[in-house]
């Protein structure tokens, strides 16, 4: 029975270009409703860029355009990369739509009345110089972990230590390079643990959810309250405005997904048809989203809630993927890695992409290595020694000609092959293209065995074989086309080549088992050339170039301002999931009166000098300042998680009354302040900006 189908993949930022790592979800998702439109169901596949939100507010700002001028020229990129790959949507929208605009009020509309929406206070750090509050990756400073200089505000490139922007040390705005300050504004909230019955439901049951990301769900998310979700943010920001909180904007990752329902209205528009018929709950329509992994939590918790409490329909399933490492590393600006699909297009087929990609995805979540040897080889043996080949050992032959009237006596291949299709058809629908481009790949080995057991080479010398001739070519160029036909949700353009070649459409995946008589046989063309290493080092080198230029050109820029952390988590969200593993180990201390806690006199000091102990493993010894010419002589247990040098002009908290204290290299007069284990595992406390030496804490 032909099913209604709604394909997403995730909306790509108007901030950035295209890049391969973009393309494994592209490419997956491209194949999958290539795969489904082919097997006869009712396909559209809807996409649109990701406009909102603070980082292309301020790339408007720096390039002087305004933000409109930026996601136009970005959206044409996009399109042309995606036409350069084949990708295929039926349409395309913006989330800076009227569309998009008109839904996230209806939605809005819903989750108000639904009760789940309340206000509080945030504090969040402000540019005082740029006029605006900053996202995470807009700040940078000093990791407090690791003390790795210039790291961005949420998560450590060097450690991978996550934390908030106002964690970091000596934080510097990217925007202005201002000292931040942080300002408080009343922000929107979401309840989403209102939601818990039916998300709980709705991510453990109905096999919407791979089984490993609905534990995670579980073992991650939903094994506590859920936190409030933040969807507002003060103006400045490029977005939507709220209609009942002026001045205020839908935080982008608010709207982002209700593009989806935009893209679809747009569509059916154009066609005709009713949005509701797709999106309305008792639709039949079944709603398939591609994400990657970074972008798990909004897909599986945020939307379903906002689409239940919309009473929109659901998806039926959210299909999430790996990262992709190129050689085993995370894809390099310095190395010429970070590849754009345009530069990719300007040195490579995107064939040989596709058809990569697709022999490295399965249904899990695992990342994929691009590995550029296995890359070559792969690309090489299997589409141009096995697949074109059959076609380059056949197709001129009968060149001119028709294929044999009645589909002559193969010995049971195509008859085989066809049987076959089931297996390969549920490979796809379970997006294991590793194992249909295996199942197909076998295909073709017993159809090269075929080609060269029969050697129409060797035939077509002898002038009275002519009638086997064409035979043995009719039955290599139909085994030739079903693998073609198999393959066609990956290789669109092999198969229009094919089309052309023997002068039939290609349009169902019951073309598999109906093999072709009769037809003429164009011409032949070549359909495919081997790939060299030179080119994939021309591309890479081309790509280390425009990094290093584009670099050195242009300030530092975030990704975007919800852009996954780099580094081991699994979600952006997770660095919001403290572990409780630092209470386990030590639990509260009994309780205490705020007279007990006044005794203890804390001091903001500045170090004035700190350095090694001789003979002291663990310790450094710091001078500090409280200001008016006091100073401290105190011997501290941090020498394994600092440098001397790097603690001279920092602010740290002191016990200021403690006992002195006289020890084997000295008198200790205080004590100063920092949590952790011990060891490498220390972390100084630190006033914010505006504290002063002499400062009493309370
Ligand atoms: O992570 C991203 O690139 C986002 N722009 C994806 C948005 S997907 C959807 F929710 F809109
Ligand atoms: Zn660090």
């Amino acid at each position: 029975m032909s099913r209604k189908i709604l394909v997403t993949a995730a909306l790509p930022y108007a901030n950035g270009h295209i890049h391969i790592g973009h393309l494994v979800e592209y490419i997956q998702t491209d194949i999958w409703v290539r795969f489904q439109k082919l097997r006869g169901h009712r396909c559209v596949f809807v996409c649109a860029d990701d406009t909102h939100g603070t980082a292309i507010m301020i790339r408007a700002r720096r390039e002087g355009r305004s933000e409109e001028a930026v996601i136009a020229d970005m959206r044409a990129a996009h399109m042309r990369d995606f036409a350069g790959f084949q990708i295929q949507f039926d349409n395309y929208g913006s989330t800076n739509s009227p569309d998009n605009r008109a839904a996230c009020h209806e939605i809005w509309a819903a989750i108000r009345a639904a009760g789940l929406v309340k206000t509080r206070s945030v504090e969040q750090l402000f540019d005082p110089v740029a006029g605006t509050f900053l996202a995470d990756r807009f700040v940078r400073g000093t990791c407090p972990k690791c003390t790795a200089a210039d790291q961005p505000g949420d998560n450590c490139s060097v450690c991978g230590a996550a934390y908030t922007p106002a964690d970091l040390r000596d934080p510097r705005s990217i925007l202005s390079n201002a000292v931040p300050e942080l300002r408080s504004a009343d922000h929107l909230f979401i309840e989403l643990e209102q939601l818990r019955p039916f998300l709980e439901d709705w991510s453990q049951n109905g096999g919407h959810l791979q089984s490993e990301v609905a534990r995670y769900l579980k073992g991650n998310f939903l094994a506590e309250p859920l936190r409030d979700w933040d969807v507002s943010r003060p103006a400045p920001y490029f977005g939507f405005e709220i209609p009942d909180h002026p001045g205020n904007y839908w935080y982008v990752w608010f709207d982002a997904p209700i593009g989806y329902i935009a893209s679809t209205r747009e569509w059916c528009r154009q066609h005709g048809e009713q949005a509701l018929d797709w999106w309305g709950r008792d639709s039949a329509a079944e709603i398939h989203h591609f994400i990657g992994k970074d972008i798990t939590y909004f897909h599986t918790l945020f939307w379903p809630g906002m689409l239940q409490t919309a009473g929109l329909n659901l998806p039926k399933k959210v299909h999430v993927h790996g990262f992709l490492t190129v050689d085993g590393e995370k894809m390099s600006k310095s190395k010429g890695t970070f590849l754009m699909a345009s530069t990719w297009l300007r040195h490579l087929p995107p064939t040989a992409l596709r058809y990569y990609y697709a022999t490295k995805l399965g249904p899990s979540l695992d990342d994929i290595d691009l590995n550029v040897e296995e890359f070559i080889a792969r690309v090489n043996t299997d589409l141009v020694n096995k697949v074109v080949n059959l076609a380059s050992r056949s197709a001129g032959f009968l060149a001119g000609q028709t294929l044999s009237d009645v589909y002559p006596d193969d010995g049971g291949l195509f008859a085989e092959a066809a049987a076959r299709g089931d297996t390969i058809a549920g490979f796809y629908e379970d997006c294991n293209y590793n194992a249909a481009t295996r199942e197909i790949m076998a295909l073709a080995d017993k159809a090269n065995k075929y080609v060269d057991e029969q050697q129409p080479w060797v035939i077509r010398k002898d002038p009275t074989r002519a009638a086997e001739l064409r035979d043995v070519c009719s039955v290599t160029l139909n085994l030739f086309r079903q693998i073609v036909v198999y393959l066609s949700p990956v290789l669109p353009g092999l198969a229009q080549q094919t089309v052309e070649l023997l002068n039939q459409p290609i349009t169902s995946w019951d073309e598999t088992s109906r093999p072709l008589t009769g037809t003429r046989v164009s011409p032949f063309q070549h359909l495919m050339k081997r790939l060299e290493m030179k080119q994939v080092m021309d591309m890479v080198e081309e790509s280390r170039q425009e990094n290093a230029a584009e670099q050195s050109a242009a300030p530092a820029s975030p990704a975007a301002e919800n852009a996954a952390p780099a580094g081991p988590a699994f979600h952006p969200a997770d660095r919001w999931q403290d572990p409780g593993t630092a209470l386990q180990n030590e639990p509260l201390a009994a309780e205490c009166t705020i007279d007990d806690f006044t005794k203890v006199d804390l001091r903001v000091a500045r170090v004035l000098e700190a350095n090694h102990v001789e003979g002291a493993n663990k310790l450094l010894q710091l001078t500090l300042s409280l200001g008016g010419g006091e100073v401290r002589n105190v011997f501290a247990g941090i020498k394994a998680a600092y440098k001397p040098e790097d603690l001279v002009g920092r602010l740290v908290i002191c016990v200021a009354n403690l006992k002195p204290r006289q020890m084997k290299f000295g008198l200790s007069q205080g004590m100063i302040c920092a949590s952790g284990a011990g060891g490498t595992e220390v972390f100084l406390l630190s006033p914010d900006t505006g504290a002063v030496p002499g400062h009493r804490v309370h």
